[in-house]
């Protein structure tokens, strides 16, 4: 049994606004703290660049992204939560360009935003030239998208309905090269909160930065309160009943209060509440939810070089214990590899026993006796520290009676894919690729030393 990974990037073009907080900080940051589940949460700066090509605009973008999650009570512990941004981590890159090799042209082709683009130059009349202005950026969206979830492996991705293909596109491109280089991803699945309302704007319809009708989410209380007594409502006087139904004002007060708040406000609206006190309401409702919030984020936008090393330390570890070893796995399976560890002939049965898996025991720094399963480059499992070499050595004695020996017992741990425990239920080593390569590279192990 492994964790559930579960993933997503929040694109660094923009203020965060209420339908941004609603809509995906709140259940984001909830869901992190549902124990069970292992979390990544990162800025996506380098699909930025695919839109803003204002360097100052993207910095300052990813700031107040990242002071806001972090406002909005996100707690990366990089263990269960991770907070980093995206361009830091540098096998993200490096995996595009594997899953490039893989991806069918003609499916980016279909993809929404490339094909919404292409669309826009034909209506132009600009029949010939139907690429006019589109980027390749824009074109490989998908891909580095792919790299994203994939570099770590995520079983869930949570988004809005506008990125289901996306991750149908990565599901594609997973099992493209796993046919290719044998079973190394998982096939990642969106997650559509269909409990999470979209929010309306100022004008009623969906809060988006293109409709120009946003509440930003930590605009000061002056600011806030002049923004809600701008939402359009319809022309009833104080004293006429109004209509919950279709009322934007309604739906943000939803959005924020309990159950029995929400009953009281349509209680308001049928007994005739004038719009400038329904207005009131709900200014204080939302800013008794956003002040506390909004005075941390004003104490983190004056720290910025606090968060700058809070987003090294996620992107540091999670390559450290993740992103690093399965890259170094892909590379091996792809073919880049070592080229002093040749296979004598190229033939395939001989390569594999030319890489048959190993146990490799050392000593540390800090006078413990560790050890290693590895196959070729790639470090399957990890130990813990021994006291002894005897020790070590009882533990590999141990697993090389796998599958025979009942104390390996796989179970999950947070900071790599799963973890060995004994009898006594201390976890003594760690695997770095999934149980079934850990296993079938225990059982060619065992296979080759039974061999004559
Ligand atoms: N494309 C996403 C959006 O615009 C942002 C994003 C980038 C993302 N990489 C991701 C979301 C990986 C989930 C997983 O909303």
């Amino acid at each position: 049994m492994t964790v559930t990974r579960i993933l997503t990037g929040i694109t660094t073009s923009g203020t965060p606004h209420l339908g941004n907080y609603v809509g995906a900080i709140r259940p984001a940051v909830a869901a992190s703290r549902t124990p069970g589940s292992q979390n990544f949460y990162f800025l996506a700066d380098l699909h930025a660049l695919i839109k803003v090509q204002d360097p100052a605009k993207v910095q300052r973008s990813t700031l107040e992204i990242a002071a806001s999650w972090l406002a909005c009570g996100l707690q990366p512990d990089n263990d269960r939560v991770w907070f980093y941004r995206q361009s830091d981590i540098h096998e993200i890159p490096e995996l595009t360009w594997f899953l490039t090799c893989v991806a069918s042209k003609g499916l980016l082709n279909r993809a929404h935003a490339y094909k919404a683009a292409v669309d826009r130059n034909r209506a132009e009349g600009l029949e010939d030239q139907e690429d006019h202005g589109i980027t390749a950026g824009l074109f490989m969206y998908p891909v580095l998208m792919a790299a994203d979830i994939m570099i770590f492996n995520a079983h869930k991705v949570p988004v809005g309905r506008d990125q289901i293909q996306h991750i149908e596109m990565a599901r594609d491109f997973a099992q493209r090269f796993n046919h290719l280089y044998g079973d190394h991803f998982v096939l990642p699945e969106a997650m559509i909160e269909e409990h999470v309302a979209t929010l309306p704007g100022l004008d009623g319809r969906k809060m988006s930065k293109s409709y120009d009708n946003t509440i930003p989410l930590f605009a000061p209380r002056d600011q806030l309160k002049k923004l809600i007594f701008s939402i359009v409502t319809d022309s009833r006087m104080p004293g006429e009943a109004k209509d919950t139904e279709g009322s934007a004002l309604f739906q943000l007060y939803q959005a924020f209060a309990s159950a029995e708040e929400t009953e009281a406000m349509r209680a308001a609206f049928a007994d005739g509440i004038g719009w400038g006190d329904a207005k009131q309401r709900l200014f204080e409702r939302v800013d008794a939810e956003i002040a506390p919030l909004r005075d941390r984020y004003e104490t983190l936008m004056a720290k910025p070089a606090l968060i700058e090393q809070q987003l090294l330390d996620g992107a540091r570890t999670a390559r450290e214990r993740l992103g690093t070893p399965f890259m170094r796995q892909l590379r091996e399976a792809v073919g880049l590899r070592n080229l002093s560890k040749m296979p004598a002939e190229a033939d395939s049965t001989r390569e594999k026993s030319a890489t048959l898996p190993a146990f490799k025991q050392y000593r540390e720094r800090d006078g413990k006796f560790y050890f290693k399963l590895v196959d070729g480059d790639a470090v399957l499992l990890q130990s813990a520290g021994f006291e002894s070499p005897k020790d070590a050595g009882k533990a590999i004695a141990m697993l090389r009676k796998y599958p025979g020996d009942a104390e390996f017992a796989v179970t999950s741990r947070n900071d790599a894919v799963f973890a060995l425990r004994d009898s006594t239920g201390h976890e003594y080593a760690w695997g770095f690729a999934s149980s079934e390569a850990v296993r079938a590279a225990l059982a060619r192990l065992a296979e080759a030393e039974a061999a004559p």
